[in-house]
């Protein structure tokens, strides 16, 4: 199927004319002209509130929105999507994480070609390792039991595993400590090492590929680690697992067949959690709770798959961003939890939106029409205010952002939650509706300041407001949320991928820096020599080498 180009179908024109008309538009005049905007401009789906109210927009151009992704097709994306075709065009492949999280006992995606059985095959090795490590069986090659689990991978390997566990803390297992490590410096791995027993520790060595440089070093480290201690390779088998859609290189490694969980190229790197990529997850939350995450995720892929589009969560967040990006004219898009067990959500969903959709070229490989994904970052509220939000406030900046609160707390210390929440709802109400200048002379008025220092700080005091944002709300933290919230972003990302043309399941753009560095490393090390190098990388490589040695 040939990718449409947007920007000729008629949706598109009528968004321009929507923009143009709107530009003078604020929102606190979208508010006060209709009573109902919430009403209008919310939506949900299991417990999950989408309250897009505070985004610069109208019935005409929500409207719009929807037949743009009609004119796009996404419905039929989703359907190629969900039958298992090899919609990863560039690497041949079939994205099929939804089987991940494909709960009933019937075949997915097609009775033809089902994947089911092998997805069950490797639930069950992974709920019998789980089920060890929890029950203490699990020994060590001393006879101690496992109390500490590093994961070793990075990026997909890494990212998704480390957010849920972090996210579901309140639900982690007493005895067990869950630890992440995934930079290549030393000032990762070396410090944590220096806090375990190696008699009660377990690597889990996360990999797709199991060639990646940064998990491949740092697994080395932990085998060299764990061998000076154990003496001999074979007590080592006690301390590892692997995760890789290439077994053969995890046995290669040294870790006994039983202890490798397999995955597929039909599973990309960041749609990984539901695999066994998270089996630290699974160990930390136990079983059951991975798959309520599962659930919770399934449930996301039924709405998505169900709902009209208007209603439709997934397509409304994506058509959301195509909005501020593409007609707004946003470079970036914030994600601000209210929730400090979501502190790493902006680092996941970078990974997730960045490496999908940070393309220029469509599937066909012809230059896009327009720009695709915005710059993703982000940092958890209340401490993001006490940073960049000034900017946000002040700066003259369009900077739509996700707020992200749950309703309860899972670590409910008296007079801790309320006030979170009222900082998060004020703040989205601060940027949507700012401060006139009249409100701020109001204001002024009452404080003892003579008219000449009224007047220096009235521009001070003044918030342009205006600024889009979305909420969305969750009763609680636990796994059937987080499933449902993070499935509503992989599908919005698939449906901002099928709208601007992208396949967003190849990440190209991740090997020039990788073929480089293998270029530098030999010229580092004094093994090759430098002249094929840039002036650049010679003189810093020269400067390293005559300051450090
Ligand atoms: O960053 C590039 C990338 O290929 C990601 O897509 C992937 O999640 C990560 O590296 C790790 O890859 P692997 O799981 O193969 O080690």
């Amino acid at each position: 199927m040939m990718s449409k180009d947007l920007t000729q179908t008629p949706a598109w024109t009528r968004l321009s004319q929507a923009r143009d008309r709107l530009a003078k538009t604020h929102l606190r005049e979208l508010f006060a002209a209709d009573p109902q905007r919430f009403e209008n401009f919310s939506r949900q789906t299991n417990e999950l509130l989408l309250d897009f109210s505070k985004q610069r927009l109208d019935d005409e151009v929500l409207d719009a929105l929807v037949t743009l992704a009609e004119d796009t097709e996404v419905p039929s994306w989703r359907e190629r999507l969900f039958a298992g075709e090899k919609i990863n065009v560039s690497e041949e492949r079939a994205v099929l994480h939804p089987a991940l999280r494909h709960l009933e006992e019937t075949p997915f995606p097609s009775a033809a070609h089902d994947v089911m059985p092998a997805v069950r095959e490797v639930r069950a090795q992974m709920a019998v390792i789980v089920e060890k490590l929890r029950s203490g069986s699990w020994k060590g090659y001393s006879g101690e039991t496992i109390r500490h689990v590093v994961n070793i991978g990075i990026g997909g390997s890494d990212l998704g595993p480390k957010m849920a566990t972090r996210a579901l803390s309140a639900f982690a297992h007493p005895g067990l400590h869950v630890h992440y490590v995934s930079n290549l410096d030393g000032a990762h791995l070396a410090p944590l090492l220096e806090t375990l027993d190696p008699r009660s520790t377990l690597f889990i060595i996360a990999s797709k590929t199991f060639t990646t440089q940064e998990t491949m070093i740092n697994a080395a480290s932990a085998h060299n680690w764990m061998l000076a201690h154990t003496g001999t390779e074979a007590s080592l088998a006690k301390h590892f697992v692997a995760v890789s859609a290439h077994p053969e290189r995890a046995a290669e490694f040294g870790i006994p067949p039983a202890q490798v969980l397999p995955m597929w190229d039909w599973v990309g790197g960041r749609y990984s959690l539901w695999s066994a990529v998270g089996l630290p997850l699974a160990i930390s939350i136990g079983m059951s709770g991975f798959e309520r995450l599962l659930a919770g995720a399934l449930d996301m892929d039924q709405h998505f798959c169900q709902a009209p589009l208007k209603d439709n969560l997934p397509v409304l967040l994506a058509l959301l961003g195509i909005w501020n990006t593409n007609f707004l004219g946003a470079h970036t898009s914030a994600i601000v939890p209210y929730n400090e067990s979501l502190r790493h959500l902006p680092g996941y969903l970078q990974q997730l939106e960045m490496e999908s959709n940070g393309k220029t070229v469509n599937r066909d490989g012809q230059p896009l029409t327009c720009p695709a994904n915005p710059i993703v970052w982000g940092e958890i509220g209340a401490n993001g205010q006490h940073a960049f939000f000034q900017l946000l406030h002040q700066g003259g900046w369009l900077v739509p952002c996700d707020f992200i609160a749950t309703a309860l707390s899972d670590y409910p210390l008296p007079g801790h939650q309320a006030p979170l929440l009222a900082n998060c709802f004020a703040q989205s109400a601060a940027l949507a509706f700012g401060k006139t200048e009249d409100e701020a002379r109001t204001e002024l008025d009452t404080a003892k300041l003579s008219a000449m220092q009224r007047d220096a700080l009235l521009p001070h005091k003044v918030f342009a407001g205006n600024q889009p944002s979305t909420t969305l709300l969750l009763p609680r933290l636990d796994p059937y949320h987080l499933g449902l919230l993070l499935a509503l972003y992989e599908h919005k990302v698939f449906v901002q991928g099928v709208i601007w043309g992208i396949n967003s399941f190849d990440q190209w753009g991740v090997e020039l820096g990788k073929q480089l560095a293998s270029r530098v490393l030999p010229v580092l090390n004094g093994e090759e020599d430098k002249e094929a190098l840039d002036a650049s990388t010679r003189g810093l490589i020269e400067w390293t080498q005559t300051t450090h040695g």
